[in-house]
């Protein structure tokens, strides 16, 4: 008779098992992408949102998280006054907007209401975004990410294994600054760019210097957005607004 065998039992570390948890979700969404710019107010959001009305219009199915948690922006910039509902599974159901799941803080919050958390609970709250939300069957998830290099985009390259970073910035110089950081951040990381676009070009800000920083960078230069009212006003009603040539060499990074 042999004795019973005891095998040791290593209690699993919990980033690690965190990070095995998501790996499983996330790996049967194909694209996964992160809007990303370091600077702030460059059209982060507007282009997430345009994306990924986009993508939906061509029939993919697209979710879109707004990893901007504590100064959330898709509801306003959809027009969208909305909240999200619990299922009776405990998950949390997405609002349609345009074919497009989206989740954010500010489905969840009253106006004016503050968020004010530290950087483990963002990340708590994206990982949360990830997992534990009703996605359904996804081709794209797309993160409209909040300004800065550290944080929330970190946080969401890690929850959601980012399959790459679509980057933006307007042509103005310290835009092209914080751009080249963002860049600099997909590098260091590892995270591949799928491609760059210029946004809000024209009188105000130039034009060309986000195609001159692509080429020092070796980053794919996608088109540039002019900076325009009637594009901003289509935009705030919850359309697709991009002009089409803009619209398809955005696509076509994908
Ligand atoms: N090409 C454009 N023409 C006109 N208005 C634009 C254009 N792109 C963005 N905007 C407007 O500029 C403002 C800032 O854009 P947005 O909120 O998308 O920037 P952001 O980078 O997401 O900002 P934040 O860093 O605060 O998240 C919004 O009101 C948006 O509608
Ligand atoms: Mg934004």
């Amino acid at each position: 008779m042999s004795l019973p065998q005891f095998k040791e039992q290593t209690p699993k570390d919990p980033i690690e098992e965190e990070r095995e948890r998501l790996e499983k979700i996330v790996r049967g969404i194909p694209l996964r992408i992160g809007v990303h710019a370091g600077k702030g107010g460059v059209g982060k959001t507007f282009i997430a949102t345009q994306l990924a009305m986009a993508m939906a219009a061509e029939g993919k199915r697209v979710g879109l998280i707004d990893a901007d948690v504590d100064c959330p922006n898709i509801p306003e910039a959809l027009g969208l006054e909305a909240e999200m509902r619990v299922a009776e599974n405990g998950q949390l159901l997405p609002v349609e907007h345009g074919g497009v799941l989206i989740v954010s803080t500010g489905f969840m919050q009253k106006r004016g209401e503050p968020l004010i958390i530290r950087g483990p609970i963002k990340h708590r709250l994206l990982t949360d975004f990830v997992e534990k939300v009703e996605w359904g069957e996804l081709d794209v998830l797309v993160f409209d990410f909040p300004p800065g290099t550290s944080d929330v985009p970190l946080s969401a390259m890690q929850v959601a294994s980012l399959t790459g970073l679509l980057l933006v910035s307007t042509p103005a110089r310290s835009a092209i600054a914080d751009f080249e950081r963002a860049a600099g951040m997909a590098k260091r990381l590892s995270v591949p760019v799928y491609g760059a676009v210029e946004n809000m070009a024209g009188e105000v800000f130039g034009q060309g210097t986000v195609e001159k920083a692509c080429e020092q960078l070796g980053i794919r230069y996608l088109t540039s957005i002019p900076l325009s009212a009637a594009i901003r006003e289509k935009a705030d009603q919850g359309e697709i607004a991009l002009p089409e040539d803009n619209k398809n060499a955005l696509l076509s990074a994908f």
